[in-house]
């Protein structure tokens, strides 16, 4: 369905600055529907000629009222032919004054008695509010309803003389109280002249038990400092106020004006303790989530120094291998609790991943020749329990492709820094490793290629029972339920070895 925003283009008159106007009435205009018990429907004019603004009207907005059933069950918005029964709206766009009247043909049960409020900006009118039902409510004097209906008919004049709805854009936003909330109405000297049994409620809660009719709020020990800002500056204000232990409430202070001078306002509340504890815990919750990510990198990196130091004592050189080894392994997936803990939430970056990963293998290459890791594509953000088993299976291609590929002996000892390179030692880096990553329609798939030496004849890694690929095995196949797949690049397409991993995501997920 159009937006209000669209249909006006289509259709109506408005210059952009009407167009806000009207945008701003339809995002408070809950306020007049719930205190005047009544559906609302916002028409425009649909064309101009001579400055002289035609009959024909569409309809932008509808609301209906949340303390009321609703007389209109269907849908009115964008209707164009708003036609014969629509004089009221017509009559109040042409004299700019409220008009009361009928409204015909939008109901099978005949003309609702209606009235039709215009929408002045400046000094033009730019639209009409319907109120549909007038006479639903028969408030007897000094009644909830007198009082609700009073404060409408306060704020249809301020629509009809544009002081309603405030140039301010948004000043409740979507957490601004509603009627059905609460409501307090004070005079212009901040007096409580009414308060709703939600409000009283509120005050209650707040440890107020004192009848607030004719006292300010101040008086009853209530923070009452966006009330005068409201009275004095004729501007609403949202304010959140608190109270120990731990009440808060939010005030939605909403000045009435006539002809320029304040002569009241409607202050809306609603008890928020319960929506902001929980807002409270939740971010509690993050920051404890991101502390245990802290302390289980802190701990992986001294498992890692202690297997380091112990390595430095075992006089065998391949138990002394396998020590290092070890000690990688603890540093990569140390590398991911690294990053969620930064982040809140259980995703992580698997760029950020991928880039500590290949530094690491490119500084446990020792020697002479350069290996160049080059990584292309990216996997966005992936839940932890995805990221963690990848990154290990990663840290491990990488560390086979510069350790076995390109050379036949072993030129990988210890993860030790390398010297500091010159940038320009790329270009004629001997060995080159390619990381690929993307997305696919099956989940997401990384390739590791290199251009060694290739598999030794006969590999199958099926089959095979080293440590390394073991892990990747076990992880790609039996954790992440995915596929891995190892072979050698025939000469003619570069040679070297390419290993294939695809992971299912989402639904395919088990
Ligand atoms: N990119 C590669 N190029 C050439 N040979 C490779 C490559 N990757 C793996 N291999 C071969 O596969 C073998 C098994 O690898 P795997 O990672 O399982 O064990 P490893 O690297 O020898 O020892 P570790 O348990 O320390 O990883 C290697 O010894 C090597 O011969
Ligand atoms: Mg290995």
């Amino acid at each position: 369905m159009a937006t209000p925003g669209e249909l006006a283009l289509l259709h109506a008159v408005l210059e952009p600055d009407e167009l806000s106007h009207i945008q701003r009435l339809l995002g408070s205009w809950s306020l007049l529907s719930d205190l005047s018990f009544s559906d609302l429907l916002l028409v425009v004019p649909v064309t101009e000629d001579e400055g002289v603004l035609a009959t024909q009207l569409v309809v932008l907005g509808q609301i209906r009222p949340s303390n009321r059933p609703t007389r209109l069950h269907h849908d009115l918005v964008g209707e164009s032919t708003v036609g014969e029964g629509w004089a009221i709206a017509r009559e109040a766009l042409a004299r700019g004054e409220i008009v009361r009247g009928e409204i015909d043909g939008i109901s099978s049960s005949g003309p609702i008695p209606s009235e039709a409020i215009p929408v002045r900006y400046d000094s033009k009118v730019i639209g009409v509010i319907v109120r549909l039902g007038r006479e639903a409510v028969r408030p007897v004097a000094s009644s909830p309803e007198r009082t609700y209906l009073d404060a409408f008919d306060r704020l249809a004049a301020m629509v009809a003389e544009s002081a309603f709805p405030f140039p301010e854009a948004d000043v409740g936003g979507e957490e601004s109280p509603r009627v059905g909330d609460g409501v307090v109405v004070v005079d212009e000297e901040g007096r409580v002249e009414f308060a709703s049994p939600n409000a009283i409620n509120a005050f209650h809660r707040m440890g107020v038990y004192s009848v607030p009719d004719g006292r300010r709020l101040g008086d009853l020990g209530i923070e009452e400092s966006a009330v005068e800002w409201a009275l004095t500056t004729a501007r609403p204000v949202v304010e959140e106020v608190e109270r120990r232990p731990d009440i808060i409430v939010l005030v939605h202070c909403i000045p009435l004006v006539a002809h320029g001078s304040v002569s009241g306002a409607v202050i809306l509340v609603r008890d928020v303790t319960d929506v902001r504890r929980l807002d409270r815990l939740l971010l509690s919750k993050d920051a404890a989530i991101r502390e245990v990510h802290h302390r289980v990198k802190n701990n992986l990196q001294t498992i890692s120094s202690l297997l380091r130091l112990q390595a430095r004592r075992v006089p065998a050189k391949a138990g002394r291998e396998a020590l290092h080894e070890a000690e990688r392994r603890v540093r990569s997936i140390a590398v991911v609790h690294e990053i969620l803990s930064r982040e809140p939430g259980d995703q992580v970056s698997f760029d950020e991943i991928v880039a500590s990963l290949v530094q690491m293998a490119e500084d446990s290459v020792v020697g002479h020749d350069r290996v160049h890791i080059e990584v292309a594509g990216d996997l966005g953000d992936l839940p932890a329990d995805v990221a963690t088993p990848l990154a290990v299976t990663l840290a491990e291609l990488l560390q086979n492709a510069v350790q076995h590929a390109f050379n036949a002996e072993r030129r990988v000892h210890r993860p030790t820094r390398p010297a500091k390179r010159h940038p320009e030692d790329h270009p004629t880096a001997s060995g080159q490793v390619t990381v690929v990553l993307r997305h696919g329609p099956y989940g997401l798939a990384i390739d590791v290629r290199d251009n060694g030496v290739g598999l030794p004849k006969g590999f199958d890694i099926e089959r095979t029972n080293s440590l390394g690929l073991s892990i990747v095995r076990d992880l790609v196949v039996s954790q992440l339920d995915g596929t891995i797949e190892m072979r050698r690049v025939p000469t003619a397409e570069g040679g070297g070895t390419l290993v294939s991993i695809e992971v299912p995501t989402g639904p395919h997920r088990s």
